[in-house]
């Protein structure tokens, strides 16, 4: 995707067991497009070399702030003017200790004190063992740093490599790559909390089959996913689908058309936009048997009758809530031919101030889509480009129209 193409990262390193991690961010880094430029502090290169980082990275490393390769012999500006973000993971206890102290005797703390404060931002990843976590000197350090204007991510939690368990471990390269990301996308959706359905619907014949859609639900992930890049709190309501949950964003994992119309119920109070790109089944059958259905060997099949799912959308979309305003409803038309005449026709009849066309055989599992959004105003086309994409322009055309 080379979500960071033209972005310039310096990654620092302090001391700590996590730099083994370190080397994947950077080769994350450097996939996604970013040019990176390593720092490392002496404690850092006591767990992991400069030439594994330099490999990585395709630049000599700095360590030292005595480094005589600057012209000038200022590593320390150079580098941070440089930046369009310095990223230090791991962050250890004591670098953090430092940074709050405006320590600049190493060349990584000495770049974080020089660095022009309102441009280049300063992303930690701290990495430590529960107790040092927990320490009210850390916290009160984290802070400290939270209100000097730096970005303390969050810590992971699990087996540490000191063989104790809890809080401190740092952040998987992917989740750090997931919140880089993040942080450079802009948040026209802060303050709003997010609703998304996704995937197909699961309607039981018995308990072991059932009739279902060939949904994989990637659009609506990939929506969930672009809505909280743009700073919303987002919940997902998913349908049977294998997909990782988006970093950051609740789910509720649910079968059926009524068990997905019982928690988007649940949901919608609390939540100022709802998009349904759920391809929720339209008739499930009259009745599932509790046991399964055998063949009897006379031949004879089963017959089966169906009854009408309520449309969970049009419920919401005429909701009190949605018709003052207080939630903005989209929809999705998942079409085989027509599109732009079916939904003009489906946005009206569903009640929502925007829907979203696609032609569902040509979108169904697939990477990348193209879709056809359709308002009062008339309709714009999203031209094909992979889901993530399209789902942040949507996420932008929403935020839009929330502002206007
Ligand atoms: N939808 C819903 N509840 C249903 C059926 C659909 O909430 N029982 C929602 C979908 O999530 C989507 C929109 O309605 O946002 C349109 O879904 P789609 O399957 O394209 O349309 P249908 O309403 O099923 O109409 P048709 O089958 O006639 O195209």
């Amino acid at each position: 995707m080379n979500d960071l193409a033209g972005k310039h990262i310096v990654l620092g390193l302090s001391g700590g067991i996590a730099c083994y991690k370190a080397a994947e961010l950077c080769r994350a880094l450097v996939k996604e497009g970013a040019t990176v430029q390593v720092v490392m502090t002496e404690a850092a290169e006591q767990f992991t070399t400069a030439v594994t980082m330099q490999a990585l990275s395709g630049r000599p490393v700095f360590t030292s702030q005595w480094d005589a390769r600057p012209g000038n012999n200022m590593a320390h500006i150079n580098l941070s003017r440089e930046a369009d973000a310095i990223m230090v993971a791991p962050a250890s206890a004591d670098f953090m200790a430092r940074l709050v102290h405006g320590r600049a005797d190493d060349l990584l703390s000495l770049m974080c004190l020089a660095r022009p404060i309102d441009r280049v931002p300063l992303i930690l990843a701290p990495a430590m063992n529960r107790e040092m976590w927990a320490h009210p000197a850390t916290q009160r350090n984290v802070k400290q740093l939270r209100a000097d204007g730096a970005t303390v991510l969050d810590v992971g939690a699990g087996e540490q490599a000191c063989g104790e368990t809890g809080d401190g471990r740092m952040l998987e390269p992917d989740e750090l790559l997931y919140d880089l990301t993040r942080f450079f996308q802009p948040k026209p959706l802060a303050g709003q909390h997010v609703l998304v359905s996704a995937g197909p619907t699961f309607e039981a014949i018995d308990p072991v089959r059932g009739l279902t859609n060939l949904s994989s639900g990637k659009m609506g992930f990939a929506i969930a996913r672009a809505a909280h890049e743009a700073g919303a709190q987002v919940t997902l309501v998913a349908g049977p689908v294998g997909l990782p949950t988006p970093r950051g964003v609740g789910r509720v994992n649910v079968k059926s058309a009524l068990n997905m119309q019982k928690s988007l119920d649940l949901l919608v109070p609390s939540a100022t936009v709802f998009v349904s790109a759920a391809a929720v089944a339209d008739w499930r059958p009259a009745t599932s048997a509790e046991h399964k259905i055998k063949k009897d060997g006379s031949g004879e099949v089963p017959t089966l009758s169906f009854v009408e799912n309520p449309d969970i959308l049009v419920a919401i979309a005429a909701s009190p809530r949605a018709k003052s305003g207080e939630l903005y409803c989209v929809g999705f038309a998942a079409e085989s031919h027509d599109l732009e005449e079916h939904a003009q026709a489906k946005r009206k009849r569903k009640g929502v101030p925007l829907l979203v066309g696609n032609i569902g055989p040509a979108t169904f599992g697939q990477d990348d889509n193209a879709l056809l959004l359709v308002d009062e105003r008339g309709m714009k086309e999203l031209p094909r480009a992979p889901k993530l994409v399209l789902a942040r322009q949507l996420v932008a055309e929403i935020a839009r129209r929330l502002s206007t």
